[in-house]
């Protein structure tokens, strides 16, 4: 199937980019590298020996989405551009709200006008909010969220809901991620975060490989078994594989459709450090810092609807995820940029 992927320079979307080759699609990446380099192609082509059709685009370019799609045809959508650093959506909403959301509705209002209507939505456990109760299924309700990044997240959830049942020749997935962390065997892709992480994996990669001191672990003091943040995490390649699976999913009549991807394990930041040092032999020397504003005590999925529908699970445990993080880690210190 001929796929277009928005953000498919990105670190989710390259990896599933990656997948989608393998399986006999014919990805197609549409990116304006506002978070990505382009190298990730070549690094995507050397990987599946396959060519990669690449267009700098911004979503919200309604010309130039009109143009890859006469080109293209696409019959269906893997929609991962966004941006997604919650502490910059809380200082720049306007930004936020304006590239998520006016870029998706730019998006899918060109989709339906060249008669594409199967899109598959990255959304975020965050739409749950502090949750309702865990292992979190689908059915929990949504939550209040902390941050602009996850209202937008929220938001096209229901503006693409809403679109679906107002017109159901649409097909819509919306996936909610747990943590990915990980990278492509190969140590040739990987995340690539601008600036000093915000997240916990690539920040204990860049103490390890000396560009950081030492962990700040925000609070231990939480109600959970060794006091700190516990959460859900996936190997990126196992996510990638999930959108596959959603693909064949994404069938005439199919609706409207929502499924957590996760591992349904919970680690805690402890849990991480530990399992991290015994996969690669290297210390992580951190400190007990204060909670951080806006982070919940737990999180993690039950990934049975995925499983049962999609025959999806992920196959990776934390031993691979934490020495395939490294290796991408130790081969680019620098990410693409060396
Ligand atoms: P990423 O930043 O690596 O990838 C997003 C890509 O979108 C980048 O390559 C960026 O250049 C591109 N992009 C941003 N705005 C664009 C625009 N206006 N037009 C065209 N391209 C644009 O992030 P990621 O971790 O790969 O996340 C992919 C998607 O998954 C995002 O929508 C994110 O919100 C969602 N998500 C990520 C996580 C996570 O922890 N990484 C968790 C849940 C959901
Ligand atoms: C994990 C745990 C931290 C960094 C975020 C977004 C969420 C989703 C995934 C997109 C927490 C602790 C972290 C550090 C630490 N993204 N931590 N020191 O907060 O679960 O989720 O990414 O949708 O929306 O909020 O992930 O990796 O930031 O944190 O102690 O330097 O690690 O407190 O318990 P989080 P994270």
């Amino acid at each position: 199937m001929k796929i277009l992927v928005t953000g498919g320079a990105g670190f989710i979307g390259s990896h599933t980019v990656v997948e989608l080759q393998n399986a006999g699609h014919e990805p197609v990446v549409l990116d304006n590298l506002y978070n990505a380099s382009e190298k990730v192609i070549g690094r995507i082509e050397a990987i599946t020996g396959k060519k990669v059709p690449f267009y700098k685009v911004d979503i919200r370019d309604r010309e130039g989405l009109n143009r890859v799609f006469d080109e293209v045809k696409p019959e269906a959508v893997i929609h991962f551009a966004g941006l997604k650093a919650v502490g910059e959506s809380v200082k720049k909403p306007w930004e936020y709200y304006d590239n998520n959301i006016t870029g998706t509705l730019t998006l899918v209002d060109v989709m339906r006008k060249h008669g594409c209507k199967n899109i598959i939505f990255s959304s975020s456990a965050t739409v749950y909010g502090d949750p309702a109760f865990v292992p979190i299924t689908e059915e929990c309700p949504k939550g209040s969220c902390t941050n602009p990044y996850g209202w937008t997240k929220s938001m096209l959830e229901q503006i693409l809901t809403d679109i679906q049942h107002a017109d159901p020749e649409w097909n819509v997935i919306l996936l909610r991620y747990f943590n990915p962390i990980g990278a492509h065997k190969s140590g040739t892709m990987g995340e690539n975060p601008n600036g000093i992480p915000n997240n916990l994996m690539p920040y204990i990669t860049q103490v390890a490989v000396g560009k950081l001191k030492m962990l700040h672990v925000f609070g231990n003091d939480y109600d959970t078994p060794d006091g700190t943040g516990v959460r859900d995490y996936i190997h990126v390649v196992d996510l990638a594989k999930g959108h596959v699976c959603a693909l064949k999913k994404l069938a005439p009549g199919s609706g409207l459709s929502i499924y957590n991807l996760g591992t349904g394990h919970g680690y805690s930041v402890l849990d991480i450090v530990k399992n991290f040092e015994a996969a690669t032999g290297i210390k992580i020397p951190y400190v007990i810092d204060p909670r951080r504003p806006g982070d919940i005590a737990t999180c993690y999925c039950s990934a049975e609807k995925a499983k049962k529908e999609l025959g999806w699970e992920a196959q990776y445990g934390i031993r691979e995820m934490c020495e395939d993080s490294w290796r991408w880690q130790k081969q680019n210190p620098n990410g693409y940029d060396g």
